[in-house]
């Protein structure tokens, strides 16, 4: 793509080209062998067109709630919400194959059976699932792609907003993190601009101190020891519509 046709504001779907990285420094033995092993009985296939998913369909035993983590990094957040909430069914989207491979890792410590994986760009998966399917949406310290002539690909867009609200059921919740200033203006003005959505903060402390049922994760860690404040943001999803059908999904 022709790197002037991004611009500082939304992107639409023209602009789903992935721009992170799918794989790292070479993996050692045994991760390659947990990928082998165990990625391909947890794996969520690419569904086809005009086929809808189910998430409910993906666990062996019916979970009380469904969760997506867009951009799990190397899973300790996922990881240990599947640990704490194991009637939770979790679904994780990561294309980086080493943080992929830290997750099953992870998993296998743990000895927990409630996630499933989804190992590519998120994006076009969640035009085929379900609405309301998801009681929580986690994308934690998504990349911030600071310069202005790279915003559009951020993951954060109105249209990716609007597929939250579509896919959270009424009552869910949407968590958003960031250590950058000018990438939570942008967050916050495209989750309020959806409309649908009530941010839960009601003064500061709210959004500079993390939950406790919101473990740290590594780049939290890493933006802490760069001297950056992170932000955690949390909104309900309404029962009204919003601007969802701006969404173009089903
Ligand atoms: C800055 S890292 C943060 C990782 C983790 N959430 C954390 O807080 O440590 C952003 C992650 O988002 C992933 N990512 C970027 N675009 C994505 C997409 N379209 N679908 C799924 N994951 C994506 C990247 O591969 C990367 O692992």
């Amino acid at each position: 793509m022709n790197a002037s046709s991004g611009n500082s504001g939304d992107a639409g779907s023209v602009h789903r080209i992935f721009y992170g990285r799918r794989r790292g420094r070479k993996l050692r033995a045994s991760m390659s062998a947990l990928l082998e092993e165990d990625l391909p009985k947890l794996a969520i296939d690419p569904p086809g067109d005009g086929e809808t998913l189910d998430p409910t369909t993906l666990f062996t035993h019916q979970p009380r709630e469904i969760w997506l983590e867009i951009g799990f990094g190397a899973g300790e957040h996922l990881a240990w919400q599947a640990d704490v909430n194991r009637d939770v069914g979790i679904v994780g989207g990561e294309p980086f194959l080493n943080g992929v491979a830290s997750l099953l890792r992870h998993r296998r410590n743990l000895g927990v059976d409630n996630i499933r994986v989804y190992a590519d760009d998120v994006r076009p998966l969640l035009d085929h699932l379900a609405d309301g399917s998801f009681s929580r949406i986690f994308v934690l310290f998504p990349d911030p792609w600071p310069k202005t002539r790279h915003h559009f690909r951020r993951i954060v867009q109105a249209e990716t907003i609007a597929s939250f609200h579509r896919l959270l059921s009424p009552g869910g919740e949407l968590r958003l993190a960031t250590d950058d200033m000018e990438y939570l203006r942008w967050m916050l003005a495209r989750v309020l601009r959806q409309g649908g959505f009530q941010w839960l903060a009601k003064g500061p402390r709210d959004w500079r101190e993390r939950p406790e049922d919101w473990p740290a994760t590594r780049y939290e860690e890493k933006a802490r020891e760069a001297g950056r404040s992170p932000c955690f943001l949390r909104f309900v999803r309404n029962g009204g519509t919003g601007c969802a059908g701006l969404a173009g999904g089903r």
